[in-house]
């Protein structure tokens, strides 16, 4: 029976970019959950207004615990909401968090909408991510990378640092966007 990692974080913070990396260096296999309602249509219906298949957890849920149980390692579970994965199997769970303005950037390269930009934005600002992560798994499994000033190697590293050593500077519940942007008299430009 394996075990999982969850990599968790709002959409644009690079969870995918981070799980090939550490797949490749750790070999360890890796379930990207949209890919996975995608591949195997486990979504329950379609949201056009956000442009997003609506995954239907009670059949994607039993599919995840299965894939983890036939692994013989550590599966990287890696999605926005990684949280549904049940907290017995799971060893640890790094949320990436990136600041606003710069992941605003990352949304507009992916070519998304206004509306889409936006509610994720104001998610990541909220931390939304790292609650369900915390809620789920609670304060000793979670931890919080800030990508906003790391290039996607540095990322990896101190996601390897996290999974091997579990080094106190990382646990979750030291980002603040919300105090952060309501300082720099930003936080209205979010929340219009
Ligand atoms: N640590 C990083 N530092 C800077 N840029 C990064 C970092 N990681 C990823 N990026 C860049 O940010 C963009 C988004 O990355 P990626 O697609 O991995 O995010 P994601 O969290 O998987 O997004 P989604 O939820 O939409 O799948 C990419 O252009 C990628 O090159
Ligand atoms: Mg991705």
């Amino acid at each position: 029976m394996g075990r999982a990692i969850i990599i968790s974080g709002s959409p644009g913070t690079g969870k995918s970019t981070l799980s090939s990396k550490l797949a490749n260096d750790l070999k360890m296999e890796v379930i990207n959950l949209s890919k996975l309602v995608e591949v195997e249509e486990l979504f329950s219906e379609i949201d056009t207004d956000r442009d997003t298949k609506v995954a239907d957890l009670d059949r994607l849920i039993p599919r995840i615990v299965e894939l983890i149980d036939r692994s013989e390692g550590v599966v990287i579970v890696e999605g926005h909401y990684a949280d549904i994965v049940p907290s017995n199997l799971v060893d640890v769970a790094i949320v990436l968090r990136t600041h606003p303005k710069i992941l605003v950037k990352r949304m507009e390269s992916k070519g998304w909408g206004e509306k889409k930009i936006s509610e994720n934005v104001q998610a990541e600002i909220l931390g939304s991510c790292t609650f369900n992560a915390l809620e789920a798994y609670g304060k000793d499994t979670v931890y919080e990378i800030d990508t906003t000033n790391l290039s996607e190697d540095e990322t990896a590293s101190i996601a390897r640092e996290i999974i091997q050593e579990k080094p106190e500077e990382y646990k979750a519940g030291r980002i603040n966007w919300l105090s952060l942007l309501e300082a720099d008299k930003e936080l209205d430009k979010y929340f219009s």
